[in-house]
């Protein structure tokens, strides 16, 4: 196992990472979300056009996860104005979790934000997504508030915001 983390700056790879995206999603939320709000938020959040308008528009960072070159995730943040740094997705193949992956991506984050001077890294996670939540709060995380966001055409997130201090 040769784990790369890169960030992405071409759109040829970003489509790549769209692509990955629409199949972990609707094979990771099933059973957490409906078929129809997993599809809304793919495009809402994940597709390509998407994705561009929050590197070029939002403040936000992909970076791309390669097993021996093999591209099997990718995870997203956003530094915020305040001290805090926002982890916006991290997203693993399902033939690839239980191998600590995560654990590197989430070293790669928590670099990535002290780089920005940010003192501290959070993010939301749906309050039925157990194992994200173990992982989460294995790394260090903790639940720090919840929240219940409107997305739109009557689908509404209902998530844990947790927090890791740097
Ligand atoms: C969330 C996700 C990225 C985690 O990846 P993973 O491969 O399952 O996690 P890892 O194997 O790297 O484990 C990370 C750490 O958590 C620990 N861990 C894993 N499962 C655990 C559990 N059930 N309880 C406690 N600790 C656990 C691991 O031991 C590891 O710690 P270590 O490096 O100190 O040994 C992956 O499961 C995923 O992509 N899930 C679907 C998408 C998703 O839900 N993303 C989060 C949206 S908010």
């Amino acid at each position: 196992m040769s784990v790369e983390i890169k960030r992405v700056k071409y759109l040829p790879e970003l489509r790549k990472v769209a692509e990955l995206a629409d199949e972990i999603w609707h094979e990771c939320f099933v059973g957490i979300i409906s078929q129809g709000q997993i599809d809304y938020m793919v495009e809402k959040f994940q597709s390509l056009p998407a994705m561009t308008d929050q590197i070029d528009l939002q403040g936000y960072s992909y970076f791309a996860v390669y097993d021996d070159g093999e591209l099997c995730g990718y995870t997203a943040v956003k530094p915020e104005e305040d001290s805090r740094f926002f982890l916006s997705k991290l997203y693993l193949r399902k033939d690839k979790r239980g191998r600590g992956i995560a654990s590197k991506m989430l070293e790669r984050v928590f670099r990535e934000a002290q780089v920005y001077g940010k003192s501290s890294v959070y993010l939301t996670v749906n309050k039925h997504n157990c194992h994200a939540i173990d992982v989460y709060e294995k790394v260090g995380f903790r639940k720090v508030d919840e929240a219940v966001t409107d997305i739109g055409s009557g689908y509404v997130m209902d998530d844990f915001i947790m927090e890791y201090t740097l």
